[in-house]
């Protein structure tokens, strides 16, 4: 009789106690393509089925990129007489679950996105009081992959909303991986570990090189704004949870040479590389930059190192980041428009990174340096490193201990 009365706040104690995000996703950062940046609400059952199609044709699929993940607008603009979320009838005429199961032919996974608030950042249904139902839906999709927004959420506590959701999905039993995107509002860096697999760091990227724009109570930030307002907090990201530098701008409308930037740079950072350009009319210079799998190797390394500013040579800023076995990737970035010549002596330069306690004394041991997007031997650090770096370019290099 006793058993039978307790056991079912047993079953929901132990429900609560165990809740946690999905274990063992994302345990180097994960890579695929969000509609936003490009599409905004403009998506379609046609334009997820050429997406999926361009990830397995251009090779990025093969090159590591996993998760399609459809942005906001995928919506109907109500809840159905049973408050299901439903997917536009116009964009999605044959419902999310056919074209789920084409991203899932395709040997990909697909994302979702939703919003704390009740309704989404364009206005859609939000999932503030249907979290558990609307995490089970998804789960009954196939969804893999939810990026979850923080429009339309006064007086809600950031980390109690997103703890919320987490234990919906949890309660879901389907591995989901959780990317909260509350736009470095609340310290996510500071909770967001237990909560998720990624956070955003900052509000929207835009795709230019070192400009803000104002939105009133909010500023789009180009890709070095990014960088420097948030390369302190390189300590909370590593495997499993990941500092989110945001969906990316490359092929976009950069030069080619701050694309290279921008991908070396999302890769140093540890960040999650999601591309964010329409793939089906990439060029074969965007595409090459974006499957680059000695720059992607290092993004994917399995430490998950955050990369920090070494140090500058006038306009040329030095990143590294430590790999596994010993190994060091530098990001040589040249911060002027016009060319600049490298003359780097490594004997001279130890290099110790304080949150890892790893050190590079190149007095001590030798490394082999390559150059990674253009694949090539450059020798020893026995001998000075010289090399001309183009305008807003990077020199990209791997040191492997002899
Ligand atoms: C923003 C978010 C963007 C995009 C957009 C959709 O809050 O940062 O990445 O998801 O909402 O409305």
């Amino acid at each position: 009789m006793k058993t039978r009365f307790f056991a079912p706040l047993f079953a929901l104690l132990s429900l609560t106690a165990f809740a946690q995000k999905s274990p063992d996703l994302a345990l180097t950062p994960p890579m695929g393509w969000n509609s936003w940046n490009t599409f905004g609400t403009d998506i379609n059952e046609q334009l997820v089925m050429e997406i999926a199609d361009a990830f397995v044709n251009l090779g990025l699929r093969d090159a590591g990129y996993t998760y399609l993940v459809l942005d906001d607008g995928w919506m109907a603009k109500e809840r159905d007489e049973n408050n299901q979320l439903v997917p536009d009838p116009e964009k999605f005429p044959n419902g999310i679950k056919p074209v789920i199961d084409y991203v899932h032919a395709q040997g990909l996974k697909f994302g979702i996105y939703n919003c704390a608030g009740a309704t989404t950042c364009a206005g859609y249904p939000g999932s503030r009081g249907f979290e558990y139902q609307d995490a089970l839906q998804y789960a009954k999709w196939g969804v893999d992959f939810l990026k979850y927004d923080w429009c339309d959420t006064e007086n809600l506590n950031a980390k109690g909303a997103y703890q919320t959701m987490r234990d919906a999905l949890s309660a879901t039993g389907r591995p989901i991986l959780f990317s909260i995107c509350e736009w470095g509002d609340n310290d996510p860096w500071k909770w967001g570990e237990e909560m998720g697999h990624m956070w955003r760091v900052t509000g929207d990227i835009i795709n230019c090189w070192d400009c803000k724009v104002g939105h009133g109570t909010w500023s789009s930030l180009g890709v070095w704004p990014i960088i420097k307002l948030r390369k302190d907090i390189r300590k909370y990201s590593g495997p499993g949870h990941w500092n989110d530098f945001d969906m990316m701008e490359v092929g976009n409308g950069m030069s080619a040479a701050e694309d290279r930037v921008h991908f070396a740079m999302w890769c140093m950072l540890a960040s999650p590389l999601i591309m964010g350009n329409d793939l089906r009319s990439a060029s074969t210079e965007t595409i090459k930059t974006l499957t680059n799998p000695e720059v992607i190797a290092v993004n994917q390394d399995k430490l998950g190192i955050q990369a920090y500013c070494h140090s500058d040579e006038g306009d040329l800023e030095i990143w590294a980041k430590p790999l596994a076995d010993g190994e060091w990737a530098f990001a040589i970035v040249n911060m002027s428009t016009e060319e600049e010549t490298l003359n780097y002596d490594w004997n001279r330069h130890p290099v110790k990174d304080d949150l890892s306690g790893r050190a590079l004394e190149a007095y001590k041991k030798t490394y082999e340096i390559r150059d990674l997007f253009n694949s090539k031997n450059l020798g020893s650090t026995q001998k000075q490193l010289s090399a001309k770096i183009a305008g807003h370019d990077v020199l990209m290099l791997r040191l492997r201990p002899q």
